[in-house]
């Protein structure tokens, strides 16, 4: 079905994160919470009249090889056992980079199953699983979306009921950047096995809303937040600053992201504005139930 596709790549929140060792493989064990939002990035694949793939993308410093898209690509082509080229991609950046939302985790994951389709390949969810945990730890998660518990590195998917609707709203603190190997490298071990998480998946399970906020409510939700660095102190300078107009902001992945849930839109589009106003930069979007349509717009 060599025809242009467009496909959704939403960005995703751990909405609990706890880390419960450091792997042989210098890895980390984790059980995290994540959930689909509706921040997207925007894949178009195009029939492209060359054995090659053309790629390129709208932030030029991502348009290089090094591009999970261009990794997923070659993975394909290597399962396939032939080169399949012959498509035009172009990756309509909208996420903001290391941002802790697994934007690129995600591009991966929306141009393994879009090029599954344009090519014919015929690979099995299952299949496609096996790619995605080969391009990132995130990736499994991005290919089904939705809520989810995620153990092992982060590849191993359990889906859970999806979550109730809220809107949400991202702080995304101006000038910071956090690799998530470095804040992985910088935690201390003593922080391993916080915050226990069995209590927000109930909650999710039965669908509580006031369970969920209960659990979010009650403190740290993310083992990751405890790592101390320059970066990570504006961070904990930005929450403080919400925490006292009455919020509730959670950190995010490696961060440097913070969260909010709201049930009124009014409050939430108030506080993205003042956030905006501030100098940092806010995005108002909302949870998302899952990819079944295998993320088609
Ligand atoms: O899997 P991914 O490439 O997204 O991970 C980026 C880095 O984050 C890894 O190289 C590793 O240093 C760290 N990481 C980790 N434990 C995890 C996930 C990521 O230590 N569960």
């Amino acid at each position: 079905m060599r025809t242009r596709q467009v496909i959704r790549a939403s960005a995703k929140i751990n909405l609990g994160l706890n880390v419960l060792s450091r792997r042989p493989d210098g890895y980390h064990e984790l059980e995290s919470v994540m959930q689909q939002i509706s921040l997207a990035d925007l894949i178009v694949l195009e029939p492209y009249p060359d054995k090659n793939c053309r790629f390129s993308c709208t932030v030029q410093a991502l348009s290089g090889p090094d591009n999970l898209v261009f990794k997923a690509v070659q993975l394909l082509e290597e399962k396939a056992g032939e080169k399949l080229g012959g498509v035009a991609i172009t990756l309509y950046k909208n996420i903001p980079l290391e941002a802790g939302l697994a934007g690129g985790s995600s591009d991966a994951a929306a141009a393994l199953i879009g090029l599954n389709r344009f090519w014919n390949l015929g690979f099995s969810k299952d299949e496609l699983n096996n790619l995605a945990s080969q391009l990132g730890s995130d990736v499994t998660f991005c290919l089904g979306g939705g809520t989810a518990l995620a153990m092992g590195r982060g590849e191993i998917i359990e889906r859970l009921p999806a979550l109730p609707f809220f809107w949400v709203v991202l702080a995304v603190p101006k000038g910071i950047k956090i690799l998530t190997a470095e804040a992985y490298g910088a935690l201390d071990q003593r922080n391993f096995g916080n915050p226990v998480i069995i209590p927000l998946i109930e909650a999710i399970r039965n669908k509580s809303k006031r369970g969920i906020l209960d659990w979010l409510q009650a403190g740290k939700t993310n083992t990751l937040e405890t790592v101390r660095g320059p970066g990570f102190d504006k961070v904990q300078q930005l929450k403080r600053r919400l925490v006292n107009l009455g919020l509730m902001p959670l950190f995010s992945g490696s961060g440097p992201t913070l969260f909010m849930l709201f049930e009124q839109y009014s409050l939430a589009r108030n506080v993205s504005h003042a956030i905006n106003q501030e100098g940092d930069s806010a995005y108002l979007c909302w949870t998302m139930s899952g990819n079944e349509e295998w993320l088609d717009v």
